[in-house]
């Protein structure tokens, strides 16, 4: 049974608030971003915030008539600080300027945007701010003392990043990207199911060079284990993602280790995972490497003559990992990707690589895919996750492992 991928904002509403600053550009594209993603959005900017964008710009993109003032005569009750946040399941303020995240932090309440976050429950509207402005603002010690002062009163800060700035300069102040905070919002809303704990995953194929320009590798896209990754970080776990050759980018707030062949993935694995309560093995090993390979080219010689090619066995990391002694080993996973019986071969693997779960997909039939069936197997039986796309899935295989590891 295939599950609907419901977008991922679906049912939300949310009060998109937009301070003074030239990041008001980004907000634009934000809004749409918000809306593709299935949330409703009622946007509010101050007075400054009108200087750098339209309302009208914010209302065609918003489907909503944009609040400026408190003392809007739209609302029958006159009170839009009320009512805008008593519907909201979250404030954003995108772009968040220095002078708006100092209100913030002193309680002020001399526009409606600054009126409303005060004035939300804030038990269950939460706020979120995504800092805009020139890295001296940032780092000035006042803005820095109002971030602490509003991350203490329970705001979410989201960035800012580093990068070039309309001022000219390069630094810290820019705020993220549309898409980045779309991802951040979606993120926030996901169940805390891992929080306090950390994920050490595999993902990709590996690469085995045979000499400097050839190689043998596989078909795994490594969407799958980076889709696990992002569903972990989520749910709030610390995420480290050691990734075999793939051009994939890697989810926020995931630390990433990049390698090419299994004695790499081995070798970054190793440290590691007595660092991690819990080891997801997706990759996508290779089995064997060439015995003897070369630094220089192997070249034709004109004889016609084929070189042979012998191989050796790679270590197998999720075995390895699996046999460490107790206390250094985290809770673990395998994968098994089957061309054929796959819930025989998966039940095999969770024996010999001694592991308590091993999850089981078709191999060929979604290398490179976005959806996937995954079927559970552990010692009290087995179970399938319903088809879907690798990131709900991956979801709720981080919901299985938060429920069943220690
Ligand atoms: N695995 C690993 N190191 C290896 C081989 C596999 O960590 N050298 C892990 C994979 O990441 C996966 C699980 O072991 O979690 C099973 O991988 P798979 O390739 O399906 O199984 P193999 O052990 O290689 O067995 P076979 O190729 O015979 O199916």
């Amino acid at each position: 049974m295939a599950i609907p991928t419901p977008l991922p904002l679906h049912g939300k509403h949310i009060v998109l608030g937009l301070s003074g600053g030239v990041a008001c550009y980004k907000a634009a594209d934000f809004a749409r971003e918000l809306v593709k993603a299935g949330a409703t959005v009622q946007v509010v900017m101050t007075e400054a915030a009108t200087q750098f964008i339209t309302s009208v710009t914010m209302q065609a993109l918003s489907n909503r008539p944009v609040y400026t003032s408190q003392w809007d005569a739209r609302e029958p009750n006159h009170m839009p600080h009320i009512n805008l946040t008593r519907e909201a399941d979250a404030i954003v303020v995108a772009p968040a300027s220095a002078d708006f995240i100092a209100q913030l932090a002193q309680g002020r309440a001399g526009e409606l945007l600054a009126l409303l976050c005060l004035a939300r429950p804030i038990e269950r509207c939460p706020l979120l701010v995504a800092p805009a402005m020139n890295r001296e603002m940032w780092s000035h010690p006042a803005t820095q003392r109002n971030v602490a002062q509003i991350r203490a009163d329970g705001a979410t800060v989201l960035g800012p990043a580093a990068g070039d700035q309309a001022c000219g300069e390069t630094g810290d102040g820019r705020m993220l990207e549309a898409d980045e905070l779309r991802d951040e919002l979606v993120a926030f809303f996901q169940p805390k199911l891992l929080a306090g704990r950390s994920v050490l995953v595999t993902a990709g194929p590996t690469f085995e060079a045979i000499d400097p320009v050839r190689g043998i590798t596989n078909h795994s896209s490594g969407k799958m284990g980076f889709a696990i990754a992002r569903a972990a970080a989520e749910a709030g776990a610390r995420v480290t993602l050691v990734a075999g050759p793939v051009h994939l980018p890697t989810p926020r707030g995931v630390r990433r280790i990049d390698v090419q062949s299994a004695a790499q993935m081995l070798a970054a694995v190793l440290p590691e995972a007595p660092l991690h309560g819990i080891f997801v093995a997706t990759a996508a090993v290779a089995d064997w490497r060439p015995a003897n390979a070369t630094d220089a080219k192997i070249k034709k010689d004109g004889s016609g003559r084929v070189p042979a090619l012998a191989l050796t066995e790679n270590a197998d990391i999720l075995a390895t990992v699996a046999r460490l002694p107790a206390g250094q080993r985290p809770w673990c996973v395998g994968f098994a990707a089957e061309s054929h019986d796959l819930a025989r071969h998966a039940r095999d693997k969770l024996q010999r690589k001694g592991v308590p779960l091993v999850v089981g997909n078709l191999g060929p039939a979604t290398f490179g895919r976005d959806d996937n069936t995954l079927l559970l197997v552990d010692a009290n039986g087995e179970r399938e996750l319903p088809t879907g796309d690798k990131l709900s899935l991956a979801r709720l295989l981080v919901a299985e492992i938060a429920a069943r590891s220690p």
